[in-house]
């Protein structure tokens, strides 16, 4: 414990000097920064290289902190109480005062909040001054990293300090509501559809591209090993990887299984795993079997139709 302690303490003494720090939470490992400050965020864009237009997620310790940069509402509570801290991402309205850089949000009035699970991540947020603001801790674009190993791999040396929590228990990013206006599902992620649902006790709206709130990038390629994938393929070519939802009784070298029996949440779990591994494998394509399109099977999906777009 003594030497998890010093390296949050590490992770406080590089973010307090406006540096990023790699951090583990229980969906994917994040690229962390101070959220208040111009200079932290800027390093954000640049190590990621992601375009300025894309906002980020800022991850809270509690909702009293929240409050001092949004409006929060009934619903808000409502889910919190469900499920927070966990993998649910919200929309939320802007405070006219709030601290938050004008990188974070691309200057826009509305703010996308998490409250994550991880526990040395939480310890870390609550000796922190200011939230922090984090993506996914992976080049735009690329495979998002579930492990300490999977961020070196992105950033090697040029990032100060990696937060080592073991591996992402999810293994997907959070699901993200907008609650600014009419309830709608913008992400699908590590909270599944149905739970949200059965608290509305209806049938919430989904699509990624929100018209009103519109975030550029969302329908472009993302998630992606550099090399082409195919979906739903029941017979690969001979020097492909390929992935498989189940084992099968005649397996080869090339054969990648996301589950054994078919388990959708360990599927998911292992998907950004196995896509890593097959690109350091140095395959050149990759072909999909069908995967059923329901729980944690529509994210995975989700996520295998934006790594095929061409
Ligand atoms: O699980 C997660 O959410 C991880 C961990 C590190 O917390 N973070 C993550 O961040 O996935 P990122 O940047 O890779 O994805 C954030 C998504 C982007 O698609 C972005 O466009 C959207 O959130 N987003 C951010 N601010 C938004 C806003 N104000 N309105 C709508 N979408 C927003
Ligand atoms: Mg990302």
């Amino acid at each position: 414990m003594k030497s998890k302690l010093s390296n949050i303490k590490k992770s406080k003494y590089f973010l307090d000097n406006n540096h990023c720090v790699g951090i583990p939470t229980e969906t994917v490992y994040g690229l962390a920064a101070n959220a208040y400050s111009n200079t932290a965020t800027n390093k954000i864009f640049k190590l990621k290289n992601r375009p300025k237009k894309n906002p980020l997620i800022v991850h809270y310790y509690k909702i009293n902190d929240l409050k001092k940069d949004c409006e929060i509402n009934e619903i808000f509570k409502i889910l919190y109480k469900k499920f927070c801290p966990g993998p649910l991402t919200f929309v939320l309205k802007l405070k006219k005062n709030n601290k938050i850089s004008k990188n974070v949000t691309n200057g826009k009035n509305s703010l996308a909040v998490r409250f994550p699970k991880n526990k040395l991540t939480r310890k870390l947020l609550s000796i922190l001054k200011y939230p922090l603001a984090a993506p996914s801790a992976n080049i735009s674009t690329g495979i998002s990293p579930v492990s300490k190993n999977d961020v070196l791999e992105e950033f090697g040396k040029k990032l100060k300090f990696i937060l080592d929590g073991g591996s992402s228990n999810i293994g997907l990013e959070s699901t993200i509501i907008n609650l600014i206006n009419k309830p709608k599902i913008l992400r699908l992620g590590g909270i599944e559809r149905s739970k949200i649902n059965k608290i509305f006790k209806k049938e919430l709206k989904y699509s990624h591209i929100d018209k009103k709130n519109s975030v550029p990038g969302q329908s472009k390629l993302h998630y992606s090993p550099g090399i082409p994938v195919k979906l739903n393929v029941s017979k690969p070519k001979k020097h492909e990887a390929f992935i498989l939802i189940k084992k099968r009784k005649k397996t080869y070298k090339n054969y990648f299984y996301l589950s054994k029996t078919k388990n959708l949440k360990q599927a998911a779990k292992n998907l950004y795993k196995i896509l890593r591994l097959i690109k350091n494998k140095r395959y050149k394509s990759i072909s999909v079997e069908k995967i059923p399109n329901t729980s944690f099977g529509e994210a995975i999906n989700d996520r295998l139709k934006r790594a095929s777009i061409k």
